[in-house]
């Protein structure tokens, strides 16, 4: 983390949750609670909770929860440094600068100075595009459809025929040759010195999430080749980490992303109202693709071009997704080659219709492979069969795993049995990734239920102390924090027991000292979960002290298996009598 913790909780603090959130969300005070319409979900009824007190909202609803940076990072797709920083400034705090480098230092101002470039080169050619020189590209983009309101909300430009406009225009506005050389849009030539490399295109700016210019790619109207010519990699521009169209894209609220292939297909999806699409401009999808787009939605589907390429992308791109979590589907455009031609053929409503069809990655991936095979064969659809296993072994959870067996052997007509026994044959042969476990083998799905238990058990007792500090002073002392075997658990636990024992809880406060989103909500959940099913004092107190021994329990035996060293075992061996003890005492519970 950049900030130390006193300065991010003074930000906090300085922005009061209902305040903030309410110039986003209309609030009304019910209780002692404030409710409205949640934003991170579409509903109707209000279940998007914002307590006052505690500094924190909940969605009853989504389960989004957290606290006022949390909210501006969701709400605003920042970064915590970025939502710091805007909450910084609405509250009037000064953040201090982060001490660079002078290495580091020259190389983000040479950044900066390229980006202020590239936004310089942009208007150049958005202005071209606009005046008379540019009425030829102008036709262009209205011949392919797309509104005035389109061609500015993506940019477009124009650059003009010449040999080194754009290189003098940057010049008479100051930027050195060194700048220029970084943007890497001109051609460096010993007699003719430094040319422009867009000569009569068509501008598709290149935009990162911030809607700052990081490249640009030029398109020739009518033929000839390249028909699309792209600016490198750049110290601004990393292709493995930028989408065209995300910058839109981001703020669509759709619970779905549109990935697909060209400039075009992006541009005349979101003029068709699928503001959700994404492009990876010819190139493949990477893992730092996915990790960006993840960020923005968890359902993603594929519309790539419908020919030999576009089916290609599609099958490297699934198990990228997949292992990422991302959930893929695959839109079917046939007979039209890409998006842009058929929305232009069949309008809107009917790639809705295809995208409610899309279909599931997994079912794809086989019909593809089904293509190879003459599954009439019996040879051939042996070998068939064998794939499919194949495939099916790359699923690391079991119950999925299994459902999908079911799936494709019903669609196939393959006898169930005789897939789980060549799964279990390929696991011995070595062939699959993960280790197969026979589906419902009960010994697994044992263990299974302990591990997530005992999560369960250790987020219920830190959940409790928060809704009823009390009793961290019946029973803290028998805990530590490293008793919380979850990682994020013990983090938890290690700050909240010193606010407790500092008698100033403040869970919004733990909440920021994590920076990363899943464990945000992770830890926000925490403090929203109601626990509804112990009410008397008596169920309290054997609820509390089941509580405890389980997770005692649980991570002394943890310890004594990882455990080694002589001493620590004679410490574990003390620690177990305490724990003997702490069997036969009663832990009462009294009602306020
Ligand atoms: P396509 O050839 O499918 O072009 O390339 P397109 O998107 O349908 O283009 P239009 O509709 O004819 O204008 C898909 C993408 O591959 C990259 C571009 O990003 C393009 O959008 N590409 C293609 C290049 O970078 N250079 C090329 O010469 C061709
Ligand atoms: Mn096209």
């Amino acid at each position: 983390m950049y900030y130390p913790d006193d300065l991010v909780d003074e930000v906090r603090m300085k922005n009061d949750i209902v305040d903030v959130i309410s110039s986003y969300v209309r609030l009304k005070k019910k209780g002692s609670n404030y409710f409205g319409l949640c934003p991170f979900h579409n509903e109707k009824s209000g279940s998007f909770s914002v307590n006052q007190q505690r500094q924190m909202y909940h969605c009853f609803g989504c389960g989004k929860s957290g606290n006022v940076i949390t909210f501006i990072m969701e709400y605003e797709n920042y970064t915590f440094q970025e939502a710091l920083k805007y909450l910084a400034d609405r509250a009037g705090v000064t953040l201090p600068e982060i001490k660079y480098s002078r290495e580091e230092k020259e190389k983000d101002n040479l950044k900066t100075r390229i980006l202020e470039a590239y936004k310089e080169a942009g208007k150049y050619y958005y202005y071209q595009l606009r005046s008379e020189n540019g009425r030829k590209a102008y036709e262009y983009f209205k011949d392919r459809g797309l509104s005035d309101e389109t061609m500015k909300k993506f940019g477009l430009g124009y650059a003009v025929t010449g040999r080194n406009l754009m290189y003098r225009y940057l010049r008479s506005k100051g930027y050195s040759d060194e700048v220029l050389k970084e943007m890497h849009i001109f051609y460096v030539n010993e007699r003719e010195g430094m040319t422009d490399m867009f000569w009569n295109r068509a501008i598709f700016p290149i935009m990162d999430v911030n809607h700052r210019i990081i490249a640009f790619g030029g398109r020739v109207m009518g033929q000839g080749e390249p028909k699309y010519l792209n600016s490198p990699e750049t110290i601004v521009f990393d292709k493995g980490r930028n989408l065209y169209g995300l910058n839109l894209a981001r703020t669509s609220r759709k619970n779905n992303l549109i990935i697909c292939e060209g400039y075009m297909d992006v541009i005349a999806l979101h003029q068709a109202g699928f503001n959700q699409t994404v492009g990876a401009l010819g190139t493949a999808l990477t893992s730092g693709h996915v990790n960006l787009l993840k960020r923005y939605g968890e359902n993603v589907l594929l519309c790539y071009d419908n020919d030999g390429a576009g089916t290609k992308a599609n099958l490297r791109a699934i198990p990228i997704l997949r292992s990422a979590g991302v959930s893929a589907k695959v839109i079917d455009m046939s007979p039209y080659k890409d998006p842009d031609e058929f929305i232009k053929n069949l309008g809107a409503e009917e790639f809705e219709v295809r995208i409610e069809n899309a279909e599931n990655a997994f079912y794809y991936e086989i019909r593809m492979l089904e293509r190879d095979y003459n599954i009439n064969d019996p040879d051939e659809r042996t070998r068939f069969t064998n794939e499919i296993a194949k495939k099916l072994l790359k699923f690391e959870d079991p119950i999925e795993r299994d459902n999908y067996l079911e799936a494709i052997c019903s669609k196939y007509k393959i006898n169930n049995e005789h897939m789980n026994k060549l799964l279990a044959k390929l696991v011995v042969k070595n062939e699959g990734i993960s280790e197969y476990e026979r589906p419902r083998s009960t010994i697994i799905s044992n263990k299974k239920e302990t591990d997530s238990g005992i999560k369960k058990t250790q987020k219920f007792m830190l959940t409790w102390m928060c809704e009823e500090p009390k009793i961290y002073k019946m029973i803290g002392k028998y805990l530590d924090a490293e008793d919380f075997t979850e990682e994020i658990y013990c983090t938890v636990a290690g700050i909240l027991f010193e606010q407790l024992d500092n008698d100033r809880l403040d869970p919004a406060g733990i909440i920021s000292r994590f920076t990363n989103e899943e464990e945000q909500n992770e830890v926000g959940s925490l403090f929203n979960t109601r626990l509804n099913d112990i009410n008397t004092a008596d169920e309290k107190s054997r609820a509390l002290k089941d509580l405890l021994i389980k997770i005692k329990t649980y991570s002394l035996s943890k310890k004594a298996k990882e455990e080694t060293d002589i001493n620590a075992i004679a410490a574990m061996m003390e620690e177990k009598k305490k724990l003997d003890e702490l069997k036969k005492i009663k832990i009462a519970f009294e009602e306020d």
